[in-house]
């Protein structure tokens, strides 16, 4: 085929994934399977790796990775980015609608109303159709050139087509801003698996946001799904379009995420009932908001309003009331979970936050309660994101709220069996270590059951309790012997809900290795390692037998999730437990990512600017048997140095480790 030939090949591929990406992200209406879609993508990264003078910036394939930003680039703003004002009720609300009218000397004016999301706001500058910079807001003026990390969110098109342009009447060189977001699932599922290796845990979606927008190694922020809502248009700085409602839809039009949820007001009864109506609906959104922002419509209105400080007055933001409350805490118990770890929980007198009755909140740990100064008595703040679970926040001490006196202490026994707890050196949390202790069984089931892993619908809270305080399952093998007469000997269990739980169970049997390696619950491994387990071994078996040294050669292992996995299957019960599980007929083998052997058993770092993105060369170079690692040391074979490589290369030269070209690595994988 011609290069020619190739190139429409390729644009024509890269356009069908931004279209699909488009439906998939921005409409959240896919018009095929997520492995359609893959295959679509692999198809596009398999020509682009055999052509990579064809590779352009605006590839979908170049969301994922990129260099790590070396360091904090700053980047300064066309116009600057501001605040907003908050009222809190009706009355105030009202007043601000007057100060519109006195200030315009107008009484028909129209407002836009919009969802005020809770994440960060972030610019976006796309020059001749295409993105070229991301920035956060930072002061307002200046803000952190996030361009690499804004790449890999698939709401965030990186090119707009010259038709849509035509059609959204959109300039070719723009500014887009809007508000950058985590999902709350996301939110919970980046905790677990933060958790499940021993990192810190962020305390909000919009934390988490703000720490993956600034992460300074791409690939991590493509892992992690942001999304972005756009809801301003610029050029040179200045709102492009005469009304707010068009501009919205111009985006729209155009390829941008709009929230849905949206409303041009006439009066300022449909501003409110607008208010009214989204906050019934609030607890069901994905993702957190904290109130209603309301805009003056027209253009030129908004400039005659002009602004105060550092907020405009043709905005303002109804913030709805906080979720959060004060009440006293009774007494500190103690959960245990599945990994054995004990999470200290406040027992609260219980308290309406946002329509529900809170009565329990998490305290995280011991360090946790250390920072806080929490007592037993103590009056606290408690918070409610989303339905993440309510935590304390602060001791409330003043003259209302006098502080309580009892110090709470972690058991030196596990409340539930009893067996001596240990803190290892150096970690935060206190565990259990008795493998057989309840809790952790009944967590492990529960995990195991869970909809993104085993999958078995019906088997929750209620049902596991009764099959592990019953002894009816002791394990996760005996899941697959449950007899329909087991199950009808529960408490309400019908005739009905037996059968499909055991439906349920046998249609788990099918789901892939890495589900099964998943749901086991070994330490340290969550759902992205045993995708990488499972590609890596392609079997249970061979996973089961690996050495710690091989296990570190699979994608993001390294000795300490190796040296759980090995643990884990060192232990004679649980190799029991492989053996009934496989005798059930669950599913231990899978397909192997073929890789080659040319670079076996070599390591490379990459440092510098590459041609290519950093994933795809990773993927080479693995594909054909070396290891990438992230920093160098003596075990080091190679330093990849691109452009402008900076202590890396220094690190290499110092260790006397042998550093060679990205066409000399080209080399080397061609054999
Ligand atoms: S408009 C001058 N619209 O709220 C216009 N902001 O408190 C200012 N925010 O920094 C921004 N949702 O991060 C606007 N629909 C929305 C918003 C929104 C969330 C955030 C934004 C801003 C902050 C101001």
């Amino acid at each position: 085929m011609s290069a020619a030939k190739h190139e429409k090949k390729i644009e024509v591929l890269r356009d069908k994934i931004r279209h699909h990406e488009y439906r998939y992200y921005a409409l959240d209406d896919p018009e095929i399977s997520d492995a359609e879609f893959d295959q679509l993508m692999n198809e596009l990264i398999k020509l682009e790796t055999e052509h990579p003078a064809l590779i352009t910036t605006d590839s979908p394939t170049q969301r994922v990775g990129g260099q790590p930003r070396e360091g904090v680039v700053k980047a300064p703003h066309s116009s600057p980015m501001l605040s907003l004002d908050n009222t809190y009720n009706l009355d105030d609300l009202r007043d601000w609608e007057r100060r519109v009218h006195e200030l315009s000397g107008r009484k028909d004016v129209d407002y836009v109303c919009e969802l005020k999301l809770d994440g960060m706001s972030l610019a976006l500058i796309y020059e001749n159709g295409k993105l070229v910079r991301g920035i956060t807001r930072g002061d307002g003026s200046v803000g952190e050139d996030v361009t690499l990390n804004v790449r890999t969110v698939r709401s965030i098109p990186l090119s707009i087509s010259k038709e849509k342009l035509r059609a959204s009447g959109i300039p070719a060189d723009f500014e887009v801003r809007g508000e950058m977001l985590m999902p709350i699932a996301a939110f919970k599922r980046m905790n677990v698996e933060r958790e499940e290796k021993g990192l810190s845990l962020f305390a909000n979606p919009r934390n988490a946001t703000a720490g993956t927008v600034r992460q300074l190694d791409a690939s991590i922020t493509a892992e992690r799904r942001l999304d972005y809502f756009s809801y301003a248009l610029l050029k040179d700085g200045r709102t492009y379009f005469d009304r707010h409602w068009k501009t919205l839809g111009a985006l729209d039009a155009a390829g941008f995420k709009v929230n849905s949820s949206r409303k041009l007001a006439k009066d300022f009864d449909e501003v409110w009932k607008f208010i009214e109506h989204e906050e019934t609906r609030r607890e069901k959104l994905p993702y957190e908001i904290d109130g209603i922002v309301v805009k003056v419509d027209r253009t030129a209105l908004q400039d005659e309003l002009g602004y105060t400080g550092k907020a405009p007055r043709w905005a303002i933001a109804y913030k709805y009331a906080a979720r959060s409350g004060i009440t006293q805490i009774e007494d500190i118990l103690v959960q245990v979970g599945r990994t054995g770890k004990l999470t200290p929980v406040a027992a609260l007198k219980p308290v309406p936050i946002g329509g529900t009755t809170v009565s329990r909140a998490t305290l995280h740990n011991m360090d946790e309660i250390e920072r806080l100064g929490v007592k037993i008595g103590d009056f606290v703040e408690v918070e409610r994101g989303g339905d993440v679970i309510p935590k304390v926040t602060r001791v409330i001490d003043d003259k209302q709220h006098p502080r309580g006196h009892k110090l709470f202490h972690m058991p030196e026994k596990c409340p539930v069996c009893g067996t001596k707890v240990v803190r290892t050196e150096g970690e935060v949390d206190y565990r259990c270590v008795n493998a057989n202790c309840p809790a952790k069984l009944r967590e492990t089931i529960l995990h195991f059951a869970s909809r993104g892993v085993m999958n078995i619908e019906g088997m929750g809270d209620a049902l596991v309790n009764q099959l592990t305080e019953r002894g009816l399952v002791k394990n996760v093998a005996d899941i697959y012997r449950l007899s329909k007469d087991n199950l009808l000997s529960l408490e309400r269990v019908g005739d009905k809900s037996a059968a499909n739980v055991l439906d349920e169970i046998e249609a788990s049997k099918k789901l892939p290795l890495e589900r099964v390696i998943y749901g086991l619950g070994i330490r340290m491994v969550g759902e992205r390692t045993a995708q990488f387990l499972a590609e890596h071994f392609g079997s249970m078996d061979d996973l089961m037998d690996a050495s710690e040294e091989e296990l570190q050669n699979v994608t993001e292992v390294g000795p300490r999730i190796a040296n759980s996995i090995v643990e884990f299957f060192r232990e004679p019960s649980n190799r029991k437990l492989m053996d009934r599980l496989r005798s059930s007929g669950l599913t231990f083998t899978g397909k192997k990512k073929e890789r080659g052997t040319k670079l076996a058993g070599k390591t490379f770092v990459l440092t510098g600017t590459l041609t290519r993105p950093r994933d795809l060369v990773k993927k080479a170079l693995e594909d054909a048997g070396g290891r990438v690692a992230g920093s160098v040391s003596k075990k080091t074979d190679y330093v990849v140095a691109g452009a402008d490589a900076g202590s890396k290369l220094d690190k290499a030269n110092e260790l006397g480790v042998r550093v060679i070209s990205e066409k000399e690595m080209d080399e080397l994988l061609a054999g």
